[in-house]
């Protein structure tokens, strides 16, 4: 109810544009998301079985296909519902997103520094909260 699930064009361009830097800093960002992620929900640490070099590149992978199909989200939907099954059958809950959400934005914004301007959090938020419902299924 009242979840956005659109991205403005506007939107699009600043996920394309910044994604750059996601790449470019992929290291870094995904390690510091870790920490801000287990620092905020110390009990889903356990929850992950894989090498953490491993869920990294895999998460990863995730957000590039989010952005590649940045203007129809549609294509991705059964993915991120499959991909949101296997993490209720391990335990993630609903509440857990917005957290992983958060925890992401901090790791950009600290990466990022100035350049990541109030519209581009912005953009990012949306991005993982359409992520987010798509993966619980709230459609
Ligand atoms: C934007 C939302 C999310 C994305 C894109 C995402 C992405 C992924 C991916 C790609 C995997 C690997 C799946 C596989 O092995 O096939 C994974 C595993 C996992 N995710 Fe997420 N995830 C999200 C949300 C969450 C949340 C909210 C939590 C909990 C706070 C979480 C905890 C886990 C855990 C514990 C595993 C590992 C399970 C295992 O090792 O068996 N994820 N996630």
């Amino acid at each position: 109810m009242g979840k956005i699930m659109i991205l403005s064009k506007q939107e699009q361009s600043i996920l394309i544009s910044t994604y750059t830097t996601v790449m470019l800093h992929a290291n870094t960002i995904t390690e510091q998301f870790y920490q801000n992620l287990f620092e905020a929900l110390p009990e889903v640490e356990p929850l992950f079985t894989k090498d953490m070099r491993q869920q990294r590149k895999m998460f990863t992978e995730i957000v590039r296909l989010s952005i590649s199909s940045v203007d129809r989200l549609n294509r991705i939907e059964k993915q991120l519902r499959h991909l949101g099954e296997k993490h209720t059958a391990v335990g993630i809950k609903p509440e857990y997103y917005p957290v992983l959400r958060d925890a992401w934005l901090q790791a950009m914004a600290d990466d990022m520094g100035d350049a990541f301007t109030a519209d581009v959090r912005q953009a990012w938020s949306n991005l993982f909260d359409i992520i987010s419902s798509m993966m619980l299924g709230e459609r």
